[in-house]
């Protein structure tokens, strides 16, 4: 039986008061609709068919060539979206799931519960209902003696008894196809917003004698649909908690979750421990058996296996097993940081690779700098990489011991092996084994303050 899909994404979301459309609004790191998006394509044999309006480019650059696109151009009803998308399901035969873009908690299981139930029962729609407890502004669902679906009444254009029902359509369908643009063909504007309703298509078919049914869905909260920002707080709260358990089932500790922020593609391995307010995002995997202590933010990063992190920024970086970084360290995109390595506390990195069991301990600045392994950058030390025009490059090789204080001005070699004494600015390279030492003298001047003291009185 083929099966496809259709998302309705082309509303503007008025009450978002917002310039990026509702859809685009995102939740635990994703838009609305990509969290539809993923779950719907668990019912969907071939590239789910978006409707989009304004945000039409926006939904372009999000799916690429994962989705199909139609564009409704001017709103005139739910019903009217769909035969936008018309073209796609034109000779086919088979079933096409419909959801609204902007229903974030909906799972891939509802949609497959939804589907079979269609399926097996020979419907010709069966509609996602849900039951509440305020049904403000939902169409409602208007079921016969025998309890099957006669139809759905919007609900500007309920009766006070229809009002007083509390199963609502959710926006989500299953249709065989067929019969769904048939019944298109049928839907008129005669109801209180003249507009073209997708609800009505139920009740069309149920006339022609044919099957139509619900299916009622499990959660309630998946049911949930977005439209403002009070509503996106609460999503975000309930998809964290999904998140957040679904790692704990993986074999993730989570000391404090509902005060922990991680986005929906971070990966985190069995064992890791993470403490109260971090926020990990983007396409962050995070190893096993590590430890992310409280207060890091670590996005599109990847961190290894039983590496510790403590009060840290993290960005499009890499850092590698058994490393430990921060408390307050800064590491900014491109970076690349070897095995057992230390960063510490007060080091900004950029752009650069630092070895394996190399040190950076504390308040240094590394930037566009290849580091060899088991080196010490002593405190203080600053590669200095740009001249107020250009940036330069510094390499170190390996063994390398950089005392306190040190200024290496890029472009720069320092050899294997090699010493850079305390407080040197080095502007030359360095060859293996080598000690440089780029300082002045000091000098020692006997009994001189005494004097000084002597001559002011
Ligand atoms: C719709 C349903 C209602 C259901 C409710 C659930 C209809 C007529 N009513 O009402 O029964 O209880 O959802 O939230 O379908 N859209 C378009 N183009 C249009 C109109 C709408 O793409 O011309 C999209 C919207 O972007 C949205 C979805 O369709 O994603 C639903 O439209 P909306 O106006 O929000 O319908 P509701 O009044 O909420
Ligand atoms: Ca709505």
């Amino acid at each position: 039986m083929y099966k496809t899909s259709l998302i309705l994404a082309a509303g503007d979301g008025k009450r978002m008061k917002s310039e990026t459309p509702k859809v685009m609004h995102k939740v635990c790191g994703y838009p609305l609709v990509k969290h539809v998006f993923n779950a719907v394509k668990t019912v969907s044999d071939d590239e789910p068919i978006v409707i989009t309006g304004r945000c039409g480019e926006l939904l372009h650059n999000l799916f690429n060539d994962e989705a199909r696109y139609a564009e409704q151009t001017e709103r005139r009803g739910t019903a009217h979206a769909v035969m936008c998308g018309e073209h796609y399901l034109k000779g086919k035969s088979g079933y096409v799931t419909i959801t609204a873009g902007d229903m974030p908690m909906i799972t891939g299981a509802t949609f497959e519960k939804l589907v079979l139930t269609a399926i097996n029962n020979n419907m010709s729609a069966c509609v996602l209902t849900a039951v509440v407890d305020n049904a403000d502004g939902y169409g409602r669902i208007i079921r016969d003696i025998d309890g099957s679906v006669k139809g759905i009444v919007e609900h500007r254009d309920a009766t006070d008894e229809q009002k007083s029902i509390r199963e609502i359509n959710t926006s989500i369908y299953c249709f065989n196809i067929e019969d769904l643009l048939d019944s298109l063909k049928l839907v008129d504007s005669n109801n209180a917003q003249g507009e073209l309703y997708l609800t009505d298509t139920l009740g069309i078919l149920r006339s022609q004698g044919k099957k139509v049914g619900a299916c009622i869905v499990d959660d309630v909260t998946e049911s949930m649909g977005i439209n403002d920002r009070v509503q996106l707080s609460q999503a975000e709260k309930m998809m964290r908690k999904r998140i957040n358990e679904n790692l704990m089932r993986q074999g993730v500790t989570f000391i404090d979750p509902d005060n922990t922020y991680v986005e929906a593609c971070v990966e985190i391995g069995a064992d890791t421990v993470i403490y109260a307010g971090n926020v990990l995002t983007g396409n962050t995997v995070i190893g096993k058996n590590c430890i992310i202590y409280p207060n890091n933010r670590i996005e599109d990063s990847v961190i290894g296996d039983d590496a510790e992190i403590q009060s840290s920024v993290i960005l499009s970086s890499k850092i590698g097993d058994g490393t430990t970084v921060g408390p307050y360290a800064y590491v900014r995109p491109e970076t690349v940081v070897g095995n057992k390595a230390r960063i510490g506390d007060f080091v900004e990195i950029k752009k650069s690779q630092i070895g394996d069991g190399t040190k950076v301990s504390h308040l240094t600045y590394v930037g566009d700098a290849k580091i060899g392994k088991n080196c010490n950058m002593g405190c203080g030390t600053v590669f200095v990489n740009y001249d107020g025009k250009n940036k330069y490059k510094t390499v170190v090789g390996d063994h390398v011991f950089i005392g306190c204080n040190a200024n290496l001005i890029a472009p720069l070699n320092i050899g294997d092996n090699a010493l850079i004494a305390a407080g040197s600015t080095v502007t030359e390279d360095v060859g293996d084994n080598d000690l440089c030492i780029a300082r002045s003298r000091q000098t020692n001047k006997k009994g001189w303050v005494l004097n000084y003291k002597n001559w002011k009185q």
